[in-house]
């Protein structure tokens, strides 16, 4: 029903990227690795996809591939129908540690993208206050990065790419590096931010439980030359939105899927 036009003519939902029979390998000294096989995968606007799979098998080549570093010796990316072949502002990166430039404040970090594109100094504040705000550091403004913990600068390196409102936001193990409690904290800010703002989301993940607690649909990889074993749609992130303290409810259905994606990826 929400595809349908005033005049009642079913829409054709057009994903946000697409990624069509991508192969892609690496020249070595030692010859080429040959990374991902064949790769098919279609988001649409407001999915929280995530790709799992063991070490090794290609997640960060494909979200590097998304993000524009590199193009694919074979098969195309595209967003919104047009050839991914640059990094953009439209497609936010978060990698496992944090990308902050020590040498600027919190403030000056997060409205990077925003002064390159000739923002003044009054509407960088406001922007640094909002989304400083949505990531919970409200004082944090003029702050040394040296100043923070591993938690914090994870949330600032957010505040950054949300600054830049991308289209898609790309997450590459963002917080394997944090400990479990802040991991949780972090998954339970992203999981809302996602909700409320309507964002995008692709996360790669080594790690089930993440995965399974975050994402509409996981993309399930296996090992050397990565493919795509099996893409699942799930539910957990939706039902802990609506439970008291957002907690992921651990069901039967939980631990059986838990239980068959690890057969995939070990
Ligand atoms: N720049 C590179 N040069 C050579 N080999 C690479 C490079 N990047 C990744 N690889 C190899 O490609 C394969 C996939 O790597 P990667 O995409 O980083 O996997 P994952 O993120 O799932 O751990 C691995 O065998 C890795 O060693
Ligand atoms: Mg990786």
């Amino acid at each position: 029903m929400n595809n349908q036009n005033v005049n009642n003519v079913p829409q054709e939902k057009s994903p946000v990227l697409e990624l069509m029979a991508i192969s892609h390998s690496y020249q070595t000294a030692d010859g080429a690795i040959e990374a991902i096989r064949d790769i098919n995968l279609s988001v649409d606007e407001h999915e929280f996809v995530c790709i799992l799979g063991p070490s090794g098998c290609g997640k960060s080549t494909i979200l590097n591939l998304l993000a524009g570093f590199f193009s694919p010796l074979a098969g195309q990316a595209l967003i919104d129908g047009m050839p991914i072949t640059k990094p953009d502002r439209n497609r936010g990166v978060m990698f496992q540690t944090d990308t902050l430039y020590p040498w600027m404040n919190v403030e000056d970090n997060i409205t990077f993208g925003p002064r390159m594109r000739g923002a003044k100094s009054e509407e960088c504040a406001a922007i640094s206050q909002n989304y400083l705000s949505e990531v919970n550091l409200n004082t944090y403004g003029r702050k040394r990065v040296y100043e923070l913990s591993g938690g914090m600068k994870q949330r600032v390196a957010l505040a950054r790419v949300l600054a830049n409102e991308p289209r898609v936001i790309l997450m590459d193990e963002p917080f394997a590096a944090l400990d479990a409690v802040t991991r949780v904290q972090m998954q339970g800010l992203i999981r809302n931010i996602w909700h409320q703002e309507k964002r995008t989301i692709v996360m790669i993940t080594h790690d089930i439980d993440e995965a399974l607690s975050l994402g509409t649909r996981l993309v399930i990889m296996t090992r050397s030359p990565g493919t795509i074993e099996e893409i699942i749609e799930t539910d957990f992130t939706i039902t802990a939105l609506n439970t008291p303290g957002q907690r992921v409810q651990i069901t039967p259905e939980y631990i059986k899927l838990r239980d068959h994606i690890f057969q995939i990826i070990v």
